[in-house]
């Protein structure tokens, strides 16, 4: 967890990059999960294996933000894609695949996050998924699979049942060219005729799986009880602390404030968010005083890991506790996270 107090620099603020998308294929990768394919004007931007993108939507006249992972590689194609699941009740995710046809239009901010391929230090990879996780991990075998056929990995992923399993015929395609990359797959609910893994993800499965894990970097994404399962194994095994990176998909709701700090005004301080105005109770971040005004900032992790909710400090200081969703760079040019910062003054934030 990084922290620091960061006063805005003054002199304006930068606005974030929006990119206009245009649908031009989607194709079903399971019974619950789409891959979207869109071409930028202007472009593909430059990205890294494993970053997400931020879409912004306006249904029923309310602009909502959510933010997916890449499934494809930076390869020099004129399109990137997303793999989503629908989620039974989910809002955005369940109009994406009933209502968004090819030659549709949307709008999204440009890629970014730190759980990218380029922040490996070692050759000897674990990429291990659950459900809709193995999007972003998909991205960096596909870019493994142009730059370095040869690397050492080992691809686990696990689903609900068989036909919840994601990526099957193109891993098998990429181990043709690929001789060191080797697949496990495991499901929760095995049906007659399965010959993966059965179960859930445990010391012992891994250890017949990939018996030499904690000598793996891993690259982790799935819900928060799956990734910390893994890590507790990976640890448990000897594996090192730093070579265990996650990605969080978890979405939107703010926790819950936690205890007022000793220093804060009783009364919350004033903040200022383009045309509008609202308080910060005495221990809320930005992202909750804004959620509770019903005023919407773009929200991802909420847990300051995945940059969705960055926004300009245009004026005041705020007690800033992150997980790595903001480079040193962006808080020297005076963005900050909203779901990882506290007030400290008054303030005046834009997007
Ligand atoms: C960095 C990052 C990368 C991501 N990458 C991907 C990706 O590659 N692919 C992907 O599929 N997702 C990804 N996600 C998750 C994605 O951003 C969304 O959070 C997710 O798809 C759900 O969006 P939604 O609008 O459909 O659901 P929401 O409307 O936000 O609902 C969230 C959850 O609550 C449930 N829910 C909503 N309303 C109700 C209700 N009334 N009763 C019971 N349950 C309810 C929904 O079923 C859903 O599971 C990523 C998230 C992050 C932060
Ligand atoms: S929402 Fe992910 S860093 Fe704030």
């Amino acid at each position: 967890m990084k922290a620091g107090i960061l006063e805005a620099a003054g002199g304006g603020s930068p606005s974030r990059d929006m990119l206009r998308l245009t649908v031009v294929d989607i194709r079903d990768e399971t019974h619950d999960v789409k891959t979207f394919v869109f071409r930028p004007d202007g472009g593909v931007p430059a990205y890294i294996a494993g970053q997400s993108m931020t879409l912004k939507l306006e249904l029923a006249g309310e602009a909502l933000f959510r933010t997916f992972s890449l499934a494809s590689a930076p390869d020099g194609s004129d399109t990137i894609a997303m793999t989503i699941k629908a989620h039974a009740k989910g809002r955005v995710t369940r109009w994406l695949h009933d209502r968004l046809k090819a030659g549709a239009q949307l709008d999204a901010h440009s890629p970014r996050g730190r759980f990218t391929i380029d922040s490996r230090r070692t050759d000897r990879l674990a990429l291990v998924s659950a459900g809709s996780g193995a999007s972003p991990l998909m991205a960096m075998l596909r870019h493994l699979a142009t730059t370095e056929p040869g690397i050492d990995i080992h691809w686990l992923h696990a689903a609900r049942t068989p036909r919840d399993v994601l990526f099957g015929r193109e891993l098998a395609a990429l181990q043709a060219k690929m001789p060191r990359l080797r697949v496990s797959i495991l499901v929760s609910r095995p049906e007659p005729g399965w010959f993966g893994f059965g179960g859930r993800l445990g010391r012992r499965l891994v250890s017949v799986a990939v018996p030499d894990f904690a000598r793996r970097e891993v690259f982790c994404c799935g819900p928060a009880g799956f990734m910390d399962e893994t890590r507790l194994v990976h640890a448990a095994e000897g594996g090192g602390r730093e070579l265990f990176h996650i990605e969080h998909f978890a979405s939107g709701a703010p926790p819950s404030p936690p205890a007022v700090p000793a220093d804060a005004p009783a009364q919350g301080y004033a903040v200022r968010f383009g045309d509008k105005q609202f308080t910060a109770q005495p221990g809320e971040t930005l992202l909750q005083a804004a959620t509770r005004q019903t005023i919407v900032i773009p929200c991802g992790c909420a847990s300051g890991m995945c940059g969705t909710c960055r926004v300009s400090l245009v004026s005041g200081a705020v007690d800033m506790q992150h997980d790595g969703g903001i480079s040193p760079e962006e808080e020297a040019q005076g963005y900050i996270l909203a779901c990882s910062s506290r007030p400290k003054s008054d303030v005046a934030i834009a997007l």
